[in-house]
């Protein structure tokens, strides 16, 4: 479970992020919806304990981001929104590296490599070095690791954004597995069919203030619409927005 509560994230001047609340239950995919800059990123990253919140308590699994950062890292996923690879490494090699750094097992991890390998079909290009890889590998590579160390709550911005169709679908299945497993997933997208097909609650962000929280039903219905998009766009109150349908 992850709980934010009355999180504030200033940036100098900047209020990156105001006053939000929000919980993400196990066995439920949460949605983070909002404009380019309206904090989504920054929330995340509070989550990873990445970033120190300004206010507020923010709790993965009862463990406070602040107070007890390397237990959050212990049964949380991260996929960040730019994650670099380093060329010259291969997946194994970038596996075998963060699997040391959450002190995992050597059998243990040689196995679950094999494991998240097998499951994002990365057989083909395991051992070859990231450099020439295309989107949708760096984006396996970068989810194989999220996984690698089995956590129960994940955090994922933007998993399938410039990715194929084949590839989204494929990311979007792992996504749902996670949950079938009873995980607690919150993830950002920009793609609004996406967050309708896959979040089972959405919070919907605008200018660092969370203005909207539930179903899409219930988000359809609190603006009046008859779907999301023009929901959105009411809730929001101005069109300044740029979104994908
Ligand atoms: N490290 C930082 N230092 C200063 N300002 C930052 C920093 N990170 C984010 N910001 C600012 O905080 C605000 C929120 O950014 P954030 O990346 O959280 O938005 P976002 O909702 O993820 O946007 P996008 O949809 O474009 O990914 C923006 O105005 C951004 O410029
Ligand atoms: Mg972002």
């Amino acid at each position: 479970m992850i709980e934010v509560q009355k999180l504030y994230k200033r940036f100098k001047k900047l209020m990156a992020v105001e006053d939000v609340t929000f919980t993400a239950h196990d066995g439920e995919i949460l949605g983070l919806l909002g404009a380019n800059g309206a904090g989504k990123t920054t929330i995340m990253r509070v989550i990873s304990a990445i970033l120190q919140p300004t206010s507020g308590r923010v709790q993965v699994d009862g463990f406070d981001v602040t107070r007890q950062p390397d237990n959050v890292r212990g049964v949380l996923g991260v996929m960040p929104e730019n994650w670099g690879l380093y060329g010259h490494l291969s997946p194994r090699d970038h596996l075998h590296f963060f699997g040391r750094l959450y002190a995992m097992q050597p059998a243990r991890l040689e196995e679950r490599i094999e494991q998240v390998v097998e499951l994002l079909q990365m057989q083909e290009y395991a051992n070859r070095p990231c450099e020439q890889f295309s989107k949708g590998m760096k984006q396996k590579v970068s989810l194989a690791r999220t996984l690698l160390h089995e956590p129960r709550n994940f955090v994922l911005d933007e998993p399938t954004s410039g990715l194929d169709v084949m590839s989204a679908r494929q990311v979007r299945e792992i996504v749902n597995g996670l949950k079938a497993e009873g995980g607690c997933i919150i993830l950002s997208t920009h793609i609004l069919s996406e967050a309708e097909r896959m979040c089972d609650r959405i919070v919907m962000m605008d200018r660092a203030h969370k203005v909207a929280e539930g179903t899409v039903a219930e988000l359809c219905q609190q603006a009046g619409k008859s779907n999301l998009e023009e929901a959105f766009v009411s809730l929001i109150g101005h069109e300044d927005i740029e979104v994908i349908l």
